[in-house]
């Protein structure tokens, strides 16, 4: 396979890939810094090889050595969001096929991308800090100096000092504990991944832990207040392992545990190997958002197991999950549940494509990532055109065994790699060689490089979706005189799912009367429902129709979890209500310093608040 160039990463390029990481973390609550030695063991694929480079940003290096002799160093100019290249040369020559172990003693900034640094004061506990990691896409660079880019994959160890009260977890199995030899105020916990994994996977947690076992291959870890709701809500999570196993093949990371961060957050669910990460948000008392942890189960293949090679490829990570997490649905629950879980996907698309504009080529679903923050970049696009387009070729392949087959045979073939779509799309042709004919009517051009909605849409079973396009039309339609004829009987038959999707529904149509808002208030008390996605839909409908009362209630929403996927349209939606602008900037400037710094960086340039800084001023 040719060489493919990252645009994230500045190591990319290099004739080299890495094969283990051992690291050595020190982690300082005081100075909110961690203090690391990370040891590379690199394979040189050129001869006279001399020079090498890593990924960093923001961080203090002090000493590197090669094969324990020390080495020149220099870090490069800062970019934007790249961060810093960090060039070694190496005092002797080396050849094709040799290892060399580089070491490198550094220091994380306080203000690490990739970390978040929480007080007592915002967890559930009170007592203790909390420290969490999120490193997708292009942040693990700002906690450990790496070629980071997913198209090198490396297993590692890891030996974590933290205070003795606190418990340290990795994206790995864990591998013992005991007192720092070095301080007898602090313990070291010890992780071994002995799967080859890309650097974007590295993860750790560091809080007042516990843990209460779920399935024989899982837990569920939190702070001691939230572990048995966790343990309730999550408890589908054996089941769910065993269908994707079915489904995709062996499940190859050992332990699958479940780790519930504080409410800050940035995601639903981050797929670290061994341990799932995800916002308490999914707490809804029901079980029903448990969809997120058949997405991040469905990743331990999609996305760790075979990898987008670059960022670019985004997609073959996320919509072949949705796939996956779909068919779970559908084994799971009903396969209408599939075709209604697709429905509302193909709307969430349609607001992707809304907001970022139907020209815009970050809507095409292999974007052109040359000087883009993958972070700005991010959105549905690669989650549900990914998913339409495999779709659309389930049904031309002849429906969803045959497709599978064709799924499971790509994962096997590209386990333990990374992967472009050009690699994906030649093994589709070969797995379907004698339906070529087919595969040749499809517009590869018009799904895979132009922006906007894509070229079909698929045909989905409206089962279980008439009922919530029904109810929203009926809202739409409504005069003044018709608000008597809506009552609390039209939501009680709904699932929690197609209450989800009514609202949806709503919000891509045109904002309803304040009458009508109110209505709905006086007749499903909306307010009064705690699901995290109900809420932000609701929250948003009653913004929308300018209704001030709801004001405060997205603003303490926005701020009270940090779900990028919450917090973000919720700060927007207020923005875009003239009269409380500036109530909007101003709840974002008193929250910032305590929010998570991605969610805090995006959400500044959301309320326009980052001019200065764009225009170089
Ligand atoms: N891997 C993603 C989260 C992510 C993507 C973090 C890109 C950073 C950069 C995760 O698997 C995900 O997609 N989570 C979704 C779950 C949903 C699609 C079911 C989320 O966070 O809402
Ligand atoms: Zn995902």
């Amino acid at each position: 396979m040719a060489p493919v160039n990252d645009p994230s990463s500045f190591s990319a390029l290099s004739k080299c890939i890495t094969r283990h990481l051992n690291l050595r973390f020190h982690v300082d609550f005081d100075s909110r810094v961690i203090k690391g030695k990370v040891a590379l063991t690199v394979e040189i694929l050129e001869d006279k090889y001399a020079s090498l480079i890593l990924d960093t940003k923001d961080l203090k290096i002090s000493k590197v050595t090669a094969n324990g002799q020390e080495a020149k160093f220099s870090l490069g100019p800062q970019h934007s969001f790249k961060g810093s290249p960090l060039e070694i040369s190496l005092p002797f020559e080396l050849s094709r096929g040799q290892h060399v172990i580089i070491e490198v003693t550094y220091e994380t900034s306080p203000k690490a991308s990739a970390l978040q640094w929480l007080t007592p004061e915002q967890t559930a506990g009170k007592k203790h800090p909390y420290l969490f990691s999120q490193c997708q896409a292009t942040h693990c660079r700002t906690m450990v100096p790496c070629q980071d880019t997913p198209s090198v994959k490396h297993t590692y160890y890891a030996q974590v000092s933290v205070p003795k009260e606190l418990v340290a977890l990795m994206s790995a199995v864990r591998d013992g504990q005991e007192p720092d030899p070095q301080d007898s105020s602090r313990s070291v916990f010890r992780f071994r991944q002995p799967v080859p994994m890309p650097s974007y996977l590295i993860a750790i947690v560091v809080g007042a832990l516990e843990s209460r076992e779920i399935g024989p291959r899982s837990r569920v870890w939190s702070e001691k207040e939230l572990v048995d709701l966790g343990a309730y809500e999550f408890a589908e999570t054996e089941a769910m392992l065993k269908i994707a196993e079915d489904l995709a093949g062996p499940y190859v990371w050992g332990q699958y545990d479940l780790l519930v961060l504080p409410p800050s957050f940035p995601y639903g669910g981050m797929e670290n190997p061994c341990l799932t990460f995800a916002t308490p948000t999914l707490l809804a008392g029901d079980r029903s958002l448990s969809n997120v942890i058949a997405h991040e189960i469905s990743h331990s293949w999609t996305g760790n197991l075979v990898t987008n090679k670059t960022w670019e490829h985004f997609w073959l990570n996320e919509g072949h999950t949705v796939y996956l997490e779909r068919m779970i649905g559908s084994r799971l629950v009903s396969e209408q549940f599939r075709q209604f879980k697709a429905i509302g996907g193909w709307k969430e698309l349609q607001e992707s494509v809304k907001t970022f504009g139907a020209n815009n080529p970050l809507t095409n679903l292999v974007p052109n990532l040359t000087e883009v923050d993958t972070d700005e970049a991010f959105s549905s696009v690669p989650y549900e055109k990914g998913f339409a387009f495999l779709y659309h070729l389930e049904e031309l392949m002849g429906g969803p065994e045959v497709f599978m087959g064709f799924v499971k045979s790509y994962i096997q073939m590209f386990a333990y790699s990374s992967a472009t779509t050009e690699d994906w799309k030649n093994y589709l042709y070969t797995y379907f060689k004698d339906k070529v004919d087919i595969l040749n009517k499809v517009d590869w051009d018009g799904w895979m490089h132009t922006p906007g909605m894509p070229p079909v849409k698929p045909q989905y079973d409206t089962t279980l979706a008439d009922a919530c396009i029904a109810l929203c039309q009926k809202w739409i339609k409504a005069k003044e005189a018709d608000l008597k004829s809506f009552s609390e009987a039209d939501i009680k038959q709904l699932s929690s799912h197609q209450v989800i999707e009514f609202l949806a529904l709503l919000l891509l149509e045109n904002p309803i009367p304040l009458s009508h808002v109110k209505r709905m208030q006086e007749v499903y008390n909306l307010n009064a429902i705690k699901n995290s996605e109900i809420k932000l839909r609701w929250l948003r409908v009653c913004v929308r129709a300018k209704w001030e009362e709801a004001v405060p209630l997205a603003l303490k929403m926005a701020t009270e979890q940090g779900r990028m996927k919450f917090t973000r349209p919720l700060f927007r939606e207020v923005y875009n209500f003239e009269k409380y602008r500036e109530e909007a900037v101003n709840t974002f400037l008193k929250h910032k310093s305590g929010m998570h710094p991605v969610t805090a960086m995006l959400t500044a340039k959301d309320l326009k608040l980052d001019q200065a800084k764009s225009t170089g001023l």
